[in-house]
């Protein structure tokens, strides 16, 4: 899915936009914060973005006795394909409950003989035949052993059916179940979703299934190397339309026990797991189109979204993509047809279903008048991401979960090359650095990160499945394949890619089978030099975690690897197979010219043509496509500041990024001084690209963040003021004092960032320019004139600095939003607001369905606590309440861990850590969820924010005072 958890880069909208909240005075501090935080808040693309259960709290089993105590399945048994009956009701029953009755026929290889059937089952009641929950026959017609008992193993998530003879190897079987199950509001497995069209309450019953919740639609074996071949019927109310992975092949009208129904039957569907699996009822509307190669593509949402034209944009992106994928793998879109859907209640950010994917709204609908340009870049970005699945991980699919780095990894890295197709004028691919790259070392820095790749015997439960999507699966895994395709050379890489997919075509792998056929194509490509096998250099990026810092003295010529830490004082205490040292590819430039690559095998050499004469710079890691940080000697470092500040545009724009953030994190972890790091930003007021400003304010935002309540803010943010004003006023020039549209994509960009970096440094001009903009909104509520790449920021600022007025009149066009992604907006914007009670009564909404939706909630609590006078407010109200919420959001997509961090991130002091040591001994028994490790990590946090502040608060208010004299 799309970064579930993680979400991650894509929640641009809001994300870009942020920054505006804090434009008054010294409080103002929170928004950068929240803008890294909310892009943060996204959802994962895909997938699981929850996990529900306290990992660390369910103490590890002693050797399970029995075989329905280990939560894998055996391999005795192997299914070849079921037949499915589902009848979701979409009216309550007269229990009040919405509620799904079905049937199931499951066709099965015997491979190994056993007395014992365990098939995958979660909340379904079956229905008792002669006292047992299946009925078992032979395919052949012989006489099945007759079942001797049976029940549902609730820990492990089991129907166990015990027999009173052997299954004989080779035989086939089929298993029958009768089932009935809820049709809840909890966004896994078969579940509804409502909204209100028209004043009319709608439900629709839709699916998740990854990664464990197809056992709670049917009984199943749950396991993506289980694949089968699905037959499927769906029962639905007359003048509904029915979904589902094939296309429909029969539809009739019938009478069910009294009851008009509709049955419509779909195509088989390929070979595949059950976790890709999609059922989808409602009276949605759809567009149409097609690829040129024949396939059907289809866009469905609300009847109004489809009106209003919102599906327009992602079906003209579809085909392109499609295309670009099967040109890409040289392989044909492996099904008849591609239907995406937007549904009002989802999870994840979005669901690779094979032939049906799922998106929230904000995902797939765009709407021209009202979304802005990072509303329609998502769409784009996470498109591109599930059809990238539609072969890497739907047609392949890996073993087992503990790869799952690979499967996410993959689509996030070729989701840039899919958008880059539809999209050529964006310069989209160059934005890995900021959304996964740079993303990802933040938290792969830390002493407590992991390796990308576990062990298969490590990964069993359902929450440690969970955990794997996580953003060293997504960001880490598109960072190493990313660099892999760079020095292997696409060609290679698609070579060796298109083998492995056409070798395993409807079947599982593991991760070494990629790198078998990557090496494969690089056996057959003469010109290729590489230092090892694909294996060797490879399996130091996967199997340790973290990545090295390069640090190149270029006046003696030695190059040195270690192991990058940000806290230079964290105790590794795992252990790493390579000592933390990797094989690490260096591209580099020296007097302006690229130079030969270079590989960096062992700890330390020396390289004489790395020296340089003079005045002359060096460079590393030229694109950034290496995953390392790079550190100079001092004098190369002062050669490059000096280049960024006579002629920065000699220096390609990547790296004006890359020199930013990694000065700014050396200095973090004490290799560089505080100060350096600071230096490398005076150029800024000459700089006007986007990936360098974003880079810098991102970093500086640790700065606000960890000044924003004391006595050094007011130097900080009058340099800040100085060095913005050049790009505000050179945004209001070339859009002709603000009533044009900056041409550049990246612009779009930068100008929503120089107005909310301006505002929340309190330039007046830029306070005065948002606050009209919204007073005339409010003057006339049916027309908004303010842009929609800009509504974000000025929502928040004008929020920021009004009182109740403006509050009620967002929520008021909150409640009246009929555009997914301008409820985002308005939602975030609510919480920018300086009023204590305002904020409080927020808080309190979120846990109201009511009010917020459920996935909504915990973006919505995070946001307010990135509000500097959110912040204590939000965490009073967690601490208070956390039994309820973690009762009554633990399962779902309530996302603890974004939770833990947001509301965390600015601690700095004595006392707040105690406070978060409390907590977590006020809970313990309660437990945090997928916030476990979070909270580990808010403790680490807050320890070395503490530091930091005692180190360097001085020397950077003297350094910024100095600069602004
Ligand atoms: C079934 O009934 C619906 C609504 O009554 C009608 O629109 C549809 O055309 C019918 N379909 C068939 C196959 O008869
Ligand atoms: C038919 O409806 C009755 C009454 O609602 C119910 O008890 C019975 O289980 C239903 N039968 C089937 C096959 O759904
Ligand atoms: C799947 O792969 C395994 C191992 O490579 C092979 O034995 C099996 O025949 C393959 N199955 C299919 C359906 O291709
Ligand atoms: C820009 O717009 C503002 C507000 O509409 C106006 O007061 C100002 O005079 C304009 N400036 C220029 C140079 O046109
Ligand atoms: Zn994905």
């Amino acid at each position: 899915m799309a970064k579930g958890f993680y979400i991650s880069k894509n929640l641009r909208l809001v994300g870009l936009l942020i920054g505006a909240a804090a434009l008054v005075t010294i409080i103002a501090l929170s928004v950068a914060y929240n803008r890294e935080k909310t892009k943060n808040m996204q959802c994962p693309v895909d997938g699981v973005v929850m996990t529900t259960t306290d990992v660390s709290s369910i103490p590890t089993p002693s050797t399970p006795k029995h075989p329905w105590d280990h939560y894998r399945l055996p391999d005795s048994l192997s299914p070849i394909s079921y037949n499915i009956t589902l009848w979701p009701r979409l009216q309550v029953n007269q229990d009040g409950l919405y509620v799904f009755t079905g049937e199931s026929a499951v066709v099965f290889e015997c491979r190994r003989p056993t007395d014992l059937i365990i098939i995958h089952c979660n909340k379904l009641n079956l229905t008792l035949v002669n006292g047992h929950h299946a009925r078992l026959t032979c395919l052949d017609g012989a006489v099945p052993p007759t079942i001797k008992n049976s029940w549902l193993q609730v820990e492990t998530e089991y129907l166990v059916i015990q027999l009173n003879g052997q299954l004989s190897a080779g035989k086939i079987y089929v298993l029958f179940t009768d089932f009935k199950g809820e049709l809840a509001d909890d966004l896994e497995g078969f579940y509804r979703s409502e909204y209100t069209e028209d004043g009319v309450k709608k439900v629709v019953a839709t699916s998740h299934m990854q990664a464990t919740y197809a056992r709670k639609a049917f009984p199943c074996f749950d396991e993506p190397a289980m694949k089968a071949v699905f037959h499927i019927l769906l029962i639905h109310d007359r003048g509904t339309v029915a979904l589902s992975n094939g296309l429909d092949v029969a539809t009739i009208n019938t009478t069910l026990n009294g009851t008009e129904v509709t049955m419509t039957r779909f195509e088989p569907t390929k070979r595949m797991s059950t976790y890709l699996l999609a059922f989808v009822v409602s009276d949605f509307d759809h567009v149409t189109g097609s690829t040129e190669s024949n396939v059907l593509v289809r866009i469905w949402a609300r009847r109004k979204a489809v009106a209003e034209g919102q599906g327009a944009y992602a079906l003209n992106v579809t085909g392109p993509i499609l295309r670009f994928y099967e040109r890409y793998y040289n392989v044909s879109y492996p099904l008849s047809k591609s239907d995406q859907i937007a549904l009002p209640d989802f999870g994840a950010g979005a669901m690779e279903n094979w032939g049906l994917i799922t998106y929230r709204e904000t995902a797939l609908l765009f709407d021209s008048e009202i979304s802005s340009m990072g509303n329609k870049e998502r769409v784009t970005s996470v498109v591109a991401h599930e059809l990238a699945h539609m072969w890497f991980g739907n047609l392949v699919t890996l073993r087992w979960w503990n790869d799952l780095w690979l499967n996410e990894g993959f689509a996030s890295y070729v989701e840039y090359l899919g958008a880059d197709y539809a999209e050529p004028t964006w310069n989209i691919k160059e934005q890995i650095i900021l959304y996964d790259v740079h993303k990802v070392f933040a938290v792969d820095a830390l002493a407590s990160s992991h390796p990308l790749s576990q062990k298969e015997e490590e990964i069993n439960r359902p929450a440690e499945i969970s955990e794997m999507f996580n953003t060293i699966s997504y960001s880490k895994g598109a960072a190493v394949l990313r660099m892999l395709s760079e020095f292997l050379s696409e060609p290679v890489f698609v070579r060796g890619l298109s083998s492995y997919l056409k070798e395993f075509a409807f079947n599982n792998t593991v991760y070494t089978d990629l790198w078998d056929h990557l090496q494969k194509a690089v056996a057959s490509t003469p010109d290729i030099s590489l230092p090892d096998t694909v294996h060797n250099i490879m399996n130091r990026w996967v199997l340790q975690m973290g990545f090295p810092v390069v640090t190149i003295d270029t006046t003696t010529g030695q190059i040195t690897q270690k192991h990058f830490l940000l806290d230079p004082d964290s105790v590794v205490d795992r252990p790493s197979p390579y000592n933390y040292t990797w094989f690490v590819p260096v591209i580099w430039m020296k007097g302006g010219v690229t130079q030969q690559p270079h590989w960096l095998l062992r700890t330390t050499e020396r390289q004489n043509i790395m020296r340089t004469s003079g005045t002359e710079w060096l460079l590393a890691n030229l694109k950034m496509s290496g995953y390392y940080r790079v550190n100079y000697n001092l004098e190369n470092w002062e050669h490059l500041i000096n280049q960024l500040n006579t002629d920065h545009l000699v220096i390609p724009v990547i790296n004006r990024a890359q020199i930013l953030d990694d000065t700014f994190n050396l200095a973090r972890a004490k290799i560089l001084t505080t100060t350096l790091a600071l230096r490398t930003t005076r150029y800024l007021s000459q700089e006007r690209d986007y990936i360098p400003w974003e880079s810098a304010i991102r970093n500086l935002n640790y700065f606000i963040l960890m000044f924003d309540r004391g006595p050094g803010y007011g130097v900080l943010q009058a340099y800040l003021k100085k060095q913005i004003t050049p790009l505000f006023e050179h945004f209001r020039t070339i859009t002709a004092n603000w009533t044009q549209v900056p041409v550049a994509h990246n612009d779009k960009y930068n100008q929503v960032n120089a107005i909310a970096f301006a505002c929340r440094m309190g330039l007046e001009d830029c306070r005065l320019l948002t606050r009209s903009w919204f007073r005339d909104w409010m003057r006339n509520p049916h027309s908004n004139p303010i842009h929609p790449n800009l509504k974000s920021i000025v929502y928040c600022n004008a929020i920021a600095t009004g009182g109740v007025e403006e509050w009620d009149f967002a929520w008021i066009m909150l409640r009246n939003a009929t555009v997914a992604s301008e409820a985002a907006k308005l939602r975030w914007a609510l919480t920018c607001t300086k009023v204590p009670w305002l904020l409080n009564r927020y808080l309190e909404y979120c846990l109201d369905p009511a009010q917020i939706r459920k996935q909504d909630a915990t973006s919505t609590i995070s946001n307010i606590a990135s509000n500097a006078v959110g912040m204590p407010l939000a965490w009073d109200f967690i601490r208070a309440r956390w039994s309820y919420i973690y009762a009554e959001y633990g399962e779902g997509s309530f996302s603890f861990s974004n939770l833990i961090s947001a509301v965390t991130r600015r601690f700095s002091t004595e006392f707040e850590l105690k406070q978060l040591k409390q907590f977590k001994e006020d809970y313990a028994q309660v437990g945090f969820g997928s916030g476990t490790q979070a909270l580990a990590q808010a403790i680490e946090r807050t320890n070395s924010n503490m530091k930091w502040v005692a180190e360097n608060q001085q020397n950077i208010i003297n350094w910024l005072t100095s600069e602004s004299r």
